[in-house]
């Protein structure tokens, strides 16, 4: 049997156990919106502390920053933003679908047809991708604000604070975890591309002679990153930005890429935004941004920025497409989610062999010990081979069965979702096992 998931078997299952639905369903749905149910949102919270764990507590200068959504609007005029984040777009006079210039075969450019009814092209147009909004009751000109469409910038204007407050020197980094929004056109393939959306970015900052060992430090971090979290190295590879693709205040970026089932596509970009940032705010805020290095004798200069870019929402499906795993098992298909057992929504899933006879008790009583420490379930519902395989479906990796062995000696079947393997545990010993088990975690080839 095939582990490549279809896009179609993938959003059903996310919908059906209850990871990812569509925004506003019972209205028809929002176009590229969506929301994440009880097993998403922990999926979700997990990807990022993972992120977070690795990309700070693992460091001793880098630290933490939540900056606002909205910010000032000139952050996006000095940022480059207003003028340069655009996208071209042709509309179709005759079925009236609007296409990205860059998306579409050259043919169809060429010819000015439109791919999907051959009806006229229009010229391309630049659309800038940012959300205007107004802050206060009055729409007018000076009220408008625009929802961040990188968390970056906020990293940039604080980075004055955070020296001053912090006492970072250089080499530093500043990381940040949130929202981030784009007027997106292409809007399909589920959570991988929408209009609102989470990054995880860490700003590094350092002194200008150093940006190529820094660039290759954290673009190779970076790409152990996605492997330490259980993501398949096959799946994995670096594409570097030709010139056509370099982003406005890029020097050099390359993307960390992953195969989706709908092909090779950017998962993370590191870019090398030299002192591009902090040199414009500087210019449109008349601010010194400048930093005195005393471990340089006295040297003031512009830091320049090494940026690692992934997106919180994009990792999410990373992680499910990448999990997604089927096998037979006793003539049955057996559909199981190969979490990082750090990843999976549920550590620890508790079952009765019975309801009765005092199993019910003892299996409720491990549960409630258990979850002071790991994300338990407990289920009493129907066959036991069924209740596991609902819990391989979510990605559980253990489960353990009380049984009436379990009442007279104190032990428990702990199983294992990947191998299936079955071992008898002394109950007091079962959240040291688990630890361990979750530490040495290997997916298996
Ligand atoms: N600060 C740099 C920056 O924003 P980017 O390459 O435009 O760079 C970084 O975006 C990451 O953010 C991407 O690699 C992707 O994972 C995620 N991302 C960007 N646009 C997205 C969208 N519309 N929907 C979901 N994720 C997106």
């Amino acid at each position: 049997m095939s582990n490549t998931v279809s896009m179609d078997i993938l959003v059903s299952l996310c919908k059906r156990r209850g990871f990812i639905y569509q925004s506003s369903e019972i209205y028809g749905g929002l176009a590229s919106a969506w929301d994440y149910g009880p097993m998403g949102v922990e999926l979700k919270n997990r990807v990022q502390n993972f992120w977070w764990r690795e990309m700070t507590q693992l460091h001793d200068n880098i630290v933490g920053l939540d900056a606002s959504i909205l910010m000032h609007p000139r952050v996006w005029e000095a940022s480059g933003h207003v003028e340069n984040f655009t996208d071209p777009l042709v509309d179709c006079k005759k079925c009236k679908q609007r296409f990205r210039a860059d998306q579409i075969p050259e043919e169809n450019m060429a010819s000015h047809r439109c791919p999907e009814c051959g009806g006229e092209l229009t010229d391309p147009r630049q659309f800038n991708l940012m959300f205007k909004t107004h802050i206060g009751p009055l729409e007018s000109e000076g009220s408008v604000v625009f929802l961040r469409p990188e968390t970056a910038q906020g990293i940039y204007v604080n980075f004055k604070n955070v020296v001053q407050t912090a006492r970072m020197r250089i080499p530093f980094g500043i990381a940040q975890v949130g929202k981030a929004f784009r007027n997106e056109i292409t809007t399909k393939n589920f959570i991988f591309r929408t209009c609102e959306f989470e990054q995880m970015e860490m700003q590094f900052f350092i002194h200008p002679s150093e940006d190529e060992k820094y660039f290759e430090h954290w673009k190779q971090a970076r790409f152990d990153f996605y492997r330490k979290m259980g993501i398949r190295e096959s799946r994995l590879r670096f594409h570097q930005h030709g010139p056509d693709e370099l982003a406005h205040y890029a020097k050099i970026a390359f993307d960390i890429q992953y195969e989706f089932p709908f092909g090779w596509k950017e998962l993370e970009g590191i870019h090398n935004r030299t002192d591009y940032d902090l040199r414009r705010h500087m210019e449109f805020s008349k601010k010194d941004l400048t930093y005195l290095d005393d471990l340089r004798d006295g040297e003031r200069y512009i830091p320049y920025v090494i940026e690692t870019s992934a997106g919180l929402t994009r990792t999410v499906l990373t992680v499910l497409a990448d999990a997604y795993d089927e096998e037979e098992v006793e003539g049955e298909k057996r559909v199981v989610m190969r979490l990082h057992p750090e990843l999976a929504p549920i550590t620890v899933g508790v079952f009765p062999l019975v309801k009765k006879d005092g199993l019910a008790e003892l299996a409720r009583e491990i549960e409630r010990d258990l979850r002071h420490e790991y994300a338990t379930f407990y289920d009493q519902g129907g066959a036991i081979g069924r209740r596991y395989r609902r819990q391989d479906e979510i990605g559980t990796p253990f489960g353990i069965t009380v049984d009436y062995q379990s009442k007279e000696d104190r032990t428990v079947t702990l199983r294992y979702r990947d191998s299936m393997e079955q071992v008898r545990v002394p109950i007091p010993e079962l959240a040291e096992t688990i630890r361990l088990a979750v530490r040495e975690y290997r997916r298996p080839a």
